[in-house]
């Protein structure tokens, strides 16, 4: 991949019917891990891997989500006197420069990426879905940016194993282990039917990818659960364009469910100095009670 990957796109799009009913007026991108929406800790992820413009793919009804990167100068104004408080009203918008396109209909993780053509053009870009929030320093995107340094204009995504029973849930990928946690792609499949998947490497929501996968995209026709797949297009963008599979060091937290986000959270407030006494002594003191 070409050093310099400036844009990121982020799918938010979707309904978030696994957090229903609060994803009736609040989109499940703004849910908080402890006391930051998971769509922030996506945004400090790819502003730490040195990307500066991040454009968001939201749908109607989610307008909440444009509304928490809009300045606030009535708050501002009413806590410049505290500058701790100051810096956490500031702090989504200063990561990076964000923007936003609508998908107006849910046709699917390939379809919402596509949408971000315009914004993206004719560059190289990353692809971060929210839902995957994987805790590290350097991030998943900065692991992969430095595993592909040399690797031309070849495409990358992240990958993890888990365990067969759940990998149909997942895109999975066929590959070769090229050392270092690389992997050279022969070929990946959307959500394979239980038994059939050809490994158990999942794809994790980052991805590395040139902007011919825009073009792939629009050829790509419906695939599972009948919606434009991200992975099926990327399966065309293979034909001519060389596919990387990226192990990465950090744990991936699924925060597209409840147990999930709320697993995130525990483990964010045990790693975070202010709260690590206090989660702690929480956990105990629940456990006690079982
Ligand atoms: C999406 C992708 C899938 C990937 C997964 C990772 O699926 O389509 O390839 O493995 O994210 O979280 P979804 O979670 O939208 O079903």
């Amino acid at each position: 991949m070409p050093a310099a990957i400036r844009k990121a796109v982020i799918p938010a799009a979707g309904l978030g019917t696994r957090f229903l009913p609060v994803t009736r007026s609040v989109p499940k991108e703004l849910l908080p891990i402890l006391d930051r929406p998971m769509l922030q800790y996506v945004v400090a992820e790819a502003a730490e891997a040195g990307i500066t413009d991040v454009i968001i793919v939201t749908s109607p009804g989610k307008e909440g989500i444009a509304d928490y990167f809009r300045p606030r100068p009535d708050l501002e104004e009413r806590l410049a006197d505290d500058a701790a408080l100051l810096e956490k009203v500031q702090s989504g918008a200063r990561l990076a420069d964000v923007s936003f396109v609508i998908q107006e209909e849910p046709l699917g993780l390939g379809h919402a990426v596509l949408t971000a053509r315009d914004a993206v053009g004719d560059e190289p870009f990353a692809v971060i879905l929210p839902d995957d929030i994987i805790a590290h320093t350097p991030g998943v995107l900065s692991q992969m940016m430095s595993g592909m340094a040399d690797a031309g204009d070849a495409a990358a995504v992240a990958v993890e194993r888990v365990p067969w029973e759940v990998v149909h849930n997942y895109g999975v990928v066929d590959a070769e282990p090229v050392g270092g946690g690389g992997h050279r792609v022969r070929g990946l499949v959307e959500k394979p039917p239980p038994g059939t998947a050809p490994s158990n490497l999942s794809i994790v929501g980052r991805y590395l990818l040139p902007s011919a996968v825009f073009d792939c995209l629009e050829r790509t026709p419906p695939g599972a659960r009948n919606e434009i797949q991200l992975t099926d297009g990327l399966a065309l963008l293979m034909e001519d364009t060389p596919l990387y599979a990226c192990e990465f060091e950090g744990i991936r937290y699924d925060g597209g469910n409840p147990m999930g986000l709320l697993r995130a959270s525990l483990e964010h407030a045990l790693q975070r100095d202010d709260t690590r006494d206090a989660a702690a002594a929480l956990i105990r003191e629940l456990a006690d009670g079982l």
